[in-house]
């Protein structure tokens, strides 16, 4: 025994990130991940899919969970995710995802699984009655991860333990076979100026695609009208801005709107306030609905028109599926008879 460190994984660096096709996108989702994956795709090999196995984790309505996919998939190309440089697919048309996850099931402890925040938000009290998908959802996405040998992936904050999750998977899979720096270990990419998008109606919880309050959130499909509205209604306090970020602090609804006008025009909050300070949020309001809307608005517009002839979005997905499935093969092989599988 030495105690140097396991090799590290050698392989190129790759992206992989996915996005579940259960309800709305918004602008936190835009703002938090979808963007970043418009910016990497020209730094490295990208593969985005339409999480739909799992989605399974809550039934969805058999008629409608399709279009639900092409939505998605919809939004990535209108955000501007390039189907000529990115790999954009249905993680469904890709078994070798829950082959390796099926694998990677007898590799995470049960241990790991039963820290899962998000589990726990999701069971709620009834821990018992949730299914066992919902469980083992995060070895799920390690697989989506490590079946493509993803050394970085593009999500929300929220995502980041399933991500450390998704190393110690790597690691004791490598570790336990004898295999050092087979998997990588992948990192999750979650800095940004749009890490951290807040409700339009309180500044203090997520936006979020479950608040009952459609005006807590601005949805991707959102036109013009919807876009200035929320915008327009969105709860503040009387106070004109500050010319220095300490005092937005302990101002949580402004602490946010300049943040998502720093993060639509591309630049930080310090130049937003330096622009602002001392203006009430009547002049600011409108300048933030403009940008909204000529940010988010042609968004909308693409999605829509993508959607009116669904058979763009099935090609993609289709050419998409077969890249992925490629990509896919030799890790699902070689994992198969390092663990001595007859089916190898
Ligand atoms: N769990 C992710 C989310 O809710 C979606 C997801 C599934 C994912 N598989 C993934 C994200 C693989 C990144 C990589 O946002």
């Amino acid at each position: 025994m030495t105690d140097q460190a396991p090799a590290a994984y050698a392989g190129p660096q790759r992206i992989v990130s996915g996005v579940q096709p259960t309800g709305d996108l918004h602008l936190g989702n835009y703002l938090g991940a979808l963007i970043k994956f418009v910016r990497m795709q020209h730094e490295m090999e990208t593969f985005i899919f339409v999480a739909d196995l799992h989605a399974l984790t809550e039934w969805q309505d058999p008629a409608k969970l399709k279009d639900q996919v092409r939505e998605i998939a919809a939004a990535f190309l209108a955000v501007g995710v390039d189907p000529k440089i990115a790999t954009i697919f249905a993680q469904s048309s890709v078994p070798a995802h829950a082959e390796l996850a099926w694998i990677f099931n007898c590799v995470a402890r049960l241990g790991w699984l039963d820290r899962m925040t998000q589990f726990k938000d999701k069971a709620g009290k009834h821990k018992e009655r949730s299914s066992v998908g919902l469980y083992t959802y995060p070895v799920l996405q390690a697989a989506d991860i490590l079946v493509h040998k993803a050394t970085h992936v593009p999500v929300g904050e929220d995502q980041r333990q399933h991500l450390e999750l998704t190393r110690d998977i790597a690691a004791k899979f490598n570790h336990d076979f004898d295999q050092p720096g087979y998997f990588p270990l992948a990192e999750a990419v979650t800095q940004g100026p749009g890490a951290r998008i807040m409700s339009l109606r309180d500044g203090k919880v997520k936006m979020s695609k479950s608040d009952p309050s459609d005006y807590s959130r601005i949805n991707l499909t959102d036109d013009a009208e919807a876009i200035s509205q929320k915008v327009r209604k969105a709860r503040t306090d009387p106070e004109p801005l500050p010319d220095n970020l300490e005092d937005l602090k302990a101002r949580p609804e402004a602490e946010n709107l300049v943040g998502v006008y720093a993060a639509l025009a591309g630049t930080t909050s310090e130049a937003v306030i330096k622009e602002f300070a001392g203006q009430g949020f009547g002049v600011f309001k409108p300048k933030l609905a403009d940008l909204a809307v000529s940010v988010m608005g042609p968004i909308g517009a693409e999605m829509r028109r993508l959607m009116a002839d669904k058979a763009e979005i099935d090609r993609i997905l289709a050419l998409g599926g077969e890249k992925a499935r490629d990509t896919a093969a030799p890790t699902l092989a070689e994992v198969k008879k390092i663990v001595g599988y007859w089916g190898g």
